[in-house]
């Protein structure tokens, strides 16, 4: 099961050098669990070769209106998908489309859909900023018609300007936006992530082997279902697409300050950071030199950022802690959930293969105030996110304010 698991995508591919960049867009919607059918542009035809695109995707490329026994692709096509994507779209197809001109299977396909529509224009600046361009652009986006605009970066020939088609990261984000429920449209969600750092001296640090892929994973999703996400976060990841503020932060005491500036307004507190339980007393301003020998360090305990937040959490806030642990997961998780006043906590055996730290998978339990304990199977983290932001939501009362 992936993010995009059942849903029925048209990628259409036109001629620009970001052609190529349609292949990967293609495997990662494919690797999510879409069924993917492609059509191609002549023009596309002259920078990748359709039986690359057709070896990836889920059904080969179309891309006439004759090739099929039936002479009515376009319909098939445009009936049956939830989502067309155009990437790269060039300023041709643009015009096409905003005048309703049906010239070839993808522009006829684009006329006979009631699928969300998303348009991921590509071309040299001067084009991108022509006003034919824009105004063409104005008008699909009044129509509803969704468009990823292009970055800035190297383009074709050595130009350097805006007009390059947004990373495939950004195209397949945006598509799980656009076929994910908003159920957190309007919803503040505060999420921590990665290990804090305590510092011994000026250059050493008490570490955890926390890699904060789970955490970037939960803000992701929570952002792709419409929420405002404020990611307080100890590592440099990509920041997720949409709506999603990061706060950086490397200790426990700074990811004090920051939760605490946040949690009260946010409507889900996922804390998946692992936070030091112990930090040394005091840190030496300078390098501690190694002449004078292994010198004593000192620690004293952290504060239980969760603990606190469970301690003072507002009516209808719904809060989730993480439990990485190694022996008698589901006993261990259930006290932290009491002891901690948690509405969720996301258990997990560190000592699994492919499970918790640094992995791009892990395998959960899900355990919760009411109810039976939910368990996930080795995944993705992304569809770890799902679940524990499903479960979240389950809880959440409509409209209830923090
Ligand atoms: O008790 P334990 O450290 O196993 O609890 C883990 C959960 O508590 C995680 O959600 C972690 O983010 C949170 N935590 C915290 N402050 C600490 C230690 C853990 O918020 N000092």
């Amino acid at each position: 099961m992936g993010t995009l698991a059942g849903k029925r995508i048209v990628i259409g591919v036109t001629g620009g050098i970001a052609a190529y960049k349609a292949v990967e867009v293609c495997r990662r919607l494919v690797d999510a669990g879409a069924h993917v059918s492609p059509i191609m542009t002549k023009g596309a035809e002259h920078f990748i070769g359709r039986s690359t695109l057709s070896a990836l995707a889920s059904e080969p490329v179309q891309s006439s209106l004759w090739d099929e026994e039936s002479p009515i692709p376009h319909t098939r096509l445009g009936q049956g998908a939830d989502l067309v994507l155009v990437a790269p779209a060039t300023a041709r197809l643009i015009g096409a489309y905003a005048a309703g001109i049906s010239s070839d299977l993808l522009t006829a396909t684009l006329l006979a859909t009631r699928a969300p529509v998303l348009v991921c224009p590509a071309m040299h600046t001067e084009m991108w900023e022509h006003p034919a361009v824009h105004d063409n652009l104005a008008t699909l986006r009044r129509r509803g018609v969704h468009v990823l605009e292009p970055e800035a970066g190297r383009l074709a020939g050595g130009d350097v300007g805006r007009g390059r088609l947004a990373s495939p990261e950004a195209i397949v984000a945006a598509v799980e936006r656009l076929l994910t429920p908003a159920d957190l449209h309007g919803r503040t969600v505060l999420v921590t992530a990665g290990g804090t750092r305590e510092p011994i001296d000026a250059v050493r640090v008490i570490a955890n082997r926390s890699s904060g892929k789970q955490g970037y994973a939960v803000a992701a999703e929570a952002a792709s279902r419409g929420a405002h996400v404020v990611l307080v976060s100890t590592v440099d990841l990509p920041v997720p697409a949409g709506d999603v503020q990061v706060v950086p932060v490397e200790t426990a005491a700074q990811m004090q300050d920051a939760v605490d500036r946040h949690a009260a307004s946010c409507n889900i507190v996922i804390m998946a950071a692992a936070v030091a339980d112990f930090r040394p007393v005091t840190a030496a301003s300078g390098k501690i030199k190694k002449d004078s020998g292994a010198p004593q360090i000192v620690l004293e305990a952290t504060p239980d950022i969760l603990a606190s937040l469970g301690a003072h959490k507002p009516a209808g806030q719904v809060l989730v802690g993480f439990a990485a642990e190694t022996s008698d997961l589901l006993a261990n998780a259930q006290a932290k959930l009491l002891r901690k006043n948690l509405d969720l906590i996301v258990a997990n055996d560190v000592s699994q293969p492919g499970v918790g730290f640094h992995h791009d998978t892990n395998a959960v339990t899900i355990v919760r105030r009411h109810g039976e304990p939910l368990t996930v199977s080795l995944s993705d983290k992304r569809e770890i996110a799902r679940a524990v932001v499903d479960a979240a939501v389950a809880i959440l009362a409509p409209h209830s304010e923090p």
